[in-house]
């Protein structure tokens, strides 16, 4: 797969088929992934994969804790703006039309959000973990090694589904992975493959156009 292609075709896969995701297959996920570039070359991440028993263990965690709360860092601003407010709500519209699932229907959305939790039935889960003290460049730099992360699996076949929904869990998942004080986890990954008979995996998100977030000068 070209690199053009991998970037357009990775999406986020929110039902997944049972079939097991090797060890040695993450690993070499990794072992790419770990070339990604870090200011300093910092590499300000570590990785918690789990499978079988181990993730298992953290879905029960995780449903004895719902909801979960935020901690200091939300996901998202408060009150978030224009155009990111309308973009949120878009592809959450786009993605609860595709479950048939009306915008009145809370029961619903709430047990679709919480699918999160299982990893959409994902058989492997990675949570990426970072210092505390690392500061808003080295969360950046994480980013990169968590797209570089997706686009290897999708290489070998694997998709993924990105899920900071697990930062609703950061104290219980701290205290279940025994963290130092000294780290936190920022996100999950769900890694398997692609149940396509789903249609919430049809879901195709927009994109602004370059125009729309690029300016041009001095061309
Ligand atoms: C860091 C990060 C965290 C995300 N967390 C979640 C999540 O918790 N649950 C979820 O269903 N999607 C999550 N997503 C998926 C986004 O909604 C998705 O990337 C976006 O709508 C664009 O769609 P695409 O990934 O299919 O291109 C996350 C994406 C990123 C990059």
């Amino acid at each position: 797969m070209n690199i053009d292609e991998a970037i357009k075709t990775r999406v986020s896969i929110r039902a997944f088929k049972p079939d097991p995701v090797p060890e040695q297959l993450v690993r070499d996920i990794l072992d790419v992934a770990r070339f990604a570039p870090s200011g300093g070359n910092l590499q300000p991440w570590k990785v918690i994969a789990v499978s079988g028993a181990e993730r298992d263990a953290v879905v029960a965690l995780a449903q004895a804790n719902l909801p979960g709360a935020e901690d200091d860092r939300p996901v998202y601003p408060a009150d978030l703006w224009e155009p990111y407010r309308s973009r949120r709500y878009k592809v959450g519209e786009d993605m609860y039309a595709l479950l048939g699932i009306g915008r009145d229907n809370k029961p619903a959305r709430f047990m679709h959000l919480a699918q999160n939790f299982q990893f959409f039935g994902a058989p492997v889960a990675l949570f990426f973990v970072i210092d505390k003290g690392m500061g808003h460049g080295q969360w950046a730099h994480l980013g990169m090694f968590m797209q570089s992360v997706a686009l290897a699996a999708l290489e070998r076949g694997v998709h993924s589904c990105m899920q900071e929904a697990w930062a609703r869990m950061r104290i219980p998942l701290a205290q279940h992975f025994a963290l130092p004080e000294t780290e936190m986890i920022y996100c999950g990954m769900a890694l398997g493959y692609a149940d396509m008979t789903k249609p919430v995996n049809t879901l195709r998100s927009d994109r602004a156009s370059v125009d729309e977030f690029a300016t041009f000068k001095g061309f």
